[in-house]
């Protein structure tokens, strides 16, 4: 054959070959082809790179007719209304519910498929263990969260990106999708509060109105595929990853080991019922401090509420006034209970180094106001504050001896300021008076000096007399 030959054999064959096999006009098309929709929400996916058939099985590519091309593919016989189309006997259809963990777990279960792209392998498995996957398993009720509840099927990006479903800031809004839903939750006896009060606690707040990475979200407390409640034994544990020291504390405590103590959340869940997310800031509102600082505020200048509200510790009974009726579950008569006593008095103590505190506060910022430097101070200072914000965490000993200690060492941190600071008031006004005699010795030397200038000034300086000229 002659070369020249060559492309033009090659084109009529290549043109062909496939015409061959296909009728006279029918066209060869795939399923992006009929489903644009997903094949675009596909391709903006983390996905992007798999196949519609690893999820629906299926052929490659299909042969249909140039009828049925303009019929799957004409706008309006995308709505509801399509006429059925024969997938061929490979494809799975449309995944059930119940069979989804399986399909993605096929390969986020699978180590060496997950292992070139860093992702773990333990979702499937958590699955399993979670409230969402024992109820799918064992009562086959698929009104459970399963993975595309969380992920999506075809637009699953990381939890990293913005708009992500799992993305910390729109996990409270995903979960919610079932847990603000009254009707299912009452038919599975939930609380359908949970996500109202977690938006409305210091947590949901701190990460939903400011944004702050460091504050829980759901899947923080209740992990991002197990969703167990932590149970009220191990509660501390899940907080004490960010509240070490209470939650340190609170283990030494009489209740820790106590059958049927709520943990923390007996105390910071909001008193009666299943309030477990109610969880407030224990920080005392601006009012009460106004009342209880008016010495501080009527300072000039004034330092703002906020300063004040800053620098002292949490009010510590509201909070226990607030859950008292779920302390009666143990101290049946609490007026006859040496417990709760006991327990004022130890607030009592924290209140009482709190006020020491305040004062010492507003002595070091009157000193500070004048010509004295009072840096030294204001360093020493701050261990008297590191104290009190070790105290709110130590009273979860419920250890009066413990928190008087500490009460002690706040005290005696204060006085060694305030002792300081009177000494320096002192020195200044003992250097006061020592200007009186220098001032009285300068006035002296003064009129000392006047008088010999007024003698000199007599005996050479002649007043000008005779005749004046003419
Ligand atoms: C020629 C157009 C066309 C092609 C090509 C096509 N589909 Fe479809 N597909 C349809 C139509 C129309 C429906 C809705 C009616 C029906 O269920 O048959 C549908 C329905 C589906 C459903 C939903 C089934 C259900 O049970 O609700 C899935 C999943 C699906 N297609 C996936 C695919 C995949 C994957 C491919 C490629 C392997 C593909 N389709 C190829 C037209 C097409
Ligand atoms: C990672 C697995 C996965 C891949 C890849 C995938 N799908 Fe799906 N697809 C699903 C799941 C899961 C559902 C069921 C969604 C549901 O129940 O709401 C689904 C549902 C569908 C449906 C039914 C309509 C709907 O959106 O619920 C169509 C049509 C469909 N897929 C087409 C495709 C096409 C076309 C591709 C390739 C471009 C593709 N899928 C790739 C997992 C996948
Ligand atoms: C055929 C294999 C396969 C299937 C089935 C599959 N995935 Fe994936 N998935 C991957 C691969 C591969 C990646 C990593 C892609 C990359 O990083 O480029 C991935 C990434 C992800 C990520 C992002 C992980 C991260 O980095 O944060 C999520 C979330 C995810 N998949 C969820 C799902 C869900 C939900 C399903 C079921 C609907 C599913 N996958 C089914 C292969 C699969
Ligand atoms: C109740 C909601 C929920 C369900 C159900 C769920 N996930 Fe997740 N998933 C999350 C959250 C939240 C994250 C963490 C944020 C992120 O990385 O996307 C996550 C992360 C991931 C990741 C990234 C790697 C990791 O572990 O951090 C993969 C992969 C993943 N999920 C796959 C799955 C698979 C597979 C299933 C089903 C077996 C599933 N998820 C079910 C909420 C869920
Ligand atoms: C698709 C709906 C749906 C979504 C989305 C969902 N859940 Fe659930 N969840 C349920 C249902 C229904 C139950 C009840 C299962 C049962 O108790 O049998 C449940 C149970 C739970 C439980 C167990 C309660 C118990 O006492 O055992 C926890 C915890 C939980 N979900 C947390 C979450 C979190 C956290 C998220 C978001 C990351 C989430 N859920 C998203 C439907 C959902
Ligand atoms: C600071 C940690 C924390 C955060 C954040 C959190 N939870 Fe909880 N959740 C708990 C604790 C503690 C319990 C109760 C402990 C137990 O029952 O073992 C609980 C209980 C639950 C229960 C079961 C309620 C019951 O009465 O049986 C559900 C459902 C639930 N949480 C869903 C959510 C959802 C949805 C979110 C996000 C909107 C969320 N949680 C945020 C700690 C948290
Ligand atoms: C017996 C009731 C009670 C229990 C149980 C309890 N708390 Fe507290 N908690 C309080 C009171 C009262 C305050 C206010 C203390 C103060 O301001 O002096 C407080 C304050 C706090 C604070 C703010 C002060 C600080 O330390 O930074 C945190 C955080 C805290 N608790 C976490 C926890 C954690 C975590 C647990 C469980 C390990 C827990 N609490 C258990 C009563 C309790
Ligand atoms: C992911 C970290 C994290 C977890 C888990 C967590 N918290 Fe917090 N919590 C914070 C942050 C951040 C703040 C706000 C900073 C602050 O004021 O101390 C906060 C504030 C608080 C406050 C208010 C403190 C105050 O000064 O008034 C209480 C009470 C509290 N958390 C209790 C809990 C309890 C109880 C749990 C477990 C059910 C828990 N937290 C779990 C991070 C966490
Ligand atoms: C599950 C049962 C239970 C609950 C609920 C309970 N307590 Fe107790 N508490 C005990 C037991 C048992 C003791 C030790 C015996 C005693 O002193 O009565 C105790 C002791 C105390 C003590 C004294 C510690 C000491 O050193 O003598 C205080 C204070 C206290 N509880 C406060 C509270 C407060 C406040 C609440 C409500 C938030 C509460 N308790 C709820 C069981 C409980």
């Amino acid at each position: 054959m002659r070369r020249e030959y060559v492309p033009f054999v090659v084109a009529v064959v290549g043109w062909l070959g496939p015409a061959a096999l296909l009728r006279a006009g029918d066209a060869q098309v795939t399923c992006s082809t009929c489903h644009t929709l997903q094949s675009a929400q596909l391709a903006k996916s983390i996905h992007k790179g798999l196949r519609c058939g690893e999820c629906h099985q299926g052929p490659e590519s299909y042969t249909i007719t140039p009828t049925d091309l303009q019929r799957y593919t004409a706008p309006a016989t995308l709505g509801a209304s399509k006429p059925p189309f024969d997938h061929g006997s490979s494809f799975a259809g449309k995944p059930q519910r119940a069979n989804i963990p399986e399909l993605c777990g096929d390969c986020h279960a699978n180590i060496e498929r997950m292992n070139p792209y860093g992702i773990r392998t333990d979702q499937l498995a958590r699955y399993w263990t979670s409230g969402h996957g024992k109820t799918l398993r064992n009562k086959g009720d698929d009104r459970v969260a399963v993975c595309i509840d969380c992920h999506n099927s075809h637009e699953i990006v990381s939890g990293k990106e913005p708009e992500s479903r799992t993305n910390p800031l729109h996990v409270p809004d995903t979960c919610g999708t079932c847990h603000a839903d009254a009707k299912l939750m009452a038919e599975f006896n939930l609380p359908v509060e949970v996500v109202d009060e977690y938006r409305q606690s210091v947590h949901g707040r701190l990460l939903l109105e400011q944004g702050d990475a460091g504050a829980p979200t759901c899947a923080t407390c209740h992990g991002n595929h197990s969703a167990v409640p932590p149970g009220f034994a191990t509660v501390g544990a899940v907080c004490g990853q960010c509240h070490q020291n209470a939650s340190d504390n609170f283990a030494t405590s009489i209740h820790a080991t106590q059958p049927g103590f709520k943990g923390c959340v007996q105390c910071h869940g909001g008193g009666e019922g299943r309030h477990y997310h109610r969880i407030a800031k224990t920080t005392k509102p601006t009012g009460v401090m106004l009342q209880r600082y008016t010495h501080l505020l009527s300072s000039s200048p004034k330092p703002t509420a906020l300063e004040v509200a800053d620098t002292i510790h949490p009010d510590p009974k509201q909070l226990i006034n607030q859950v008292l009726p779920t302390c009666t579950e143990c101290h049946e008569e609490l007026a006859e209970d040496k417990s709760l006593p006991k327990l004022f008095g130890l607030l009592d103590a924290i209140a009482d180094a709190e006020r020491y505190y305040v004062q010492t506060a507003h002595h070091l910022d009157q000193v500070g106001q004048g010509v004295l430097l009072v840096d030294n101070q204001q360093f020493e200072f701050e261990e008297a504050r590191t104290h009190l914000i070790a105290l709110a965490a130590l009273q979860h000993t419920l250890n009066n001896a413990t928190v008087e200690a500490k009460v002690t060492e706040l005290k005696k941190v204060c006085d060694k300021v305030n002792a300081e600071l009177t000494d320096l008031e002192d020195g200044l006004r003992w250097r006061y008076r020592a200007l009186v005699p220098i001032w009285g010795f300068a006035m002296l030397f003064a009129v000392v000096l006047y008088a010999k200038y007024k003698a000199l000034r007599a005996a050479f300086v002649k007043p000008l007399s005779g005749p004046s000229p003419k």
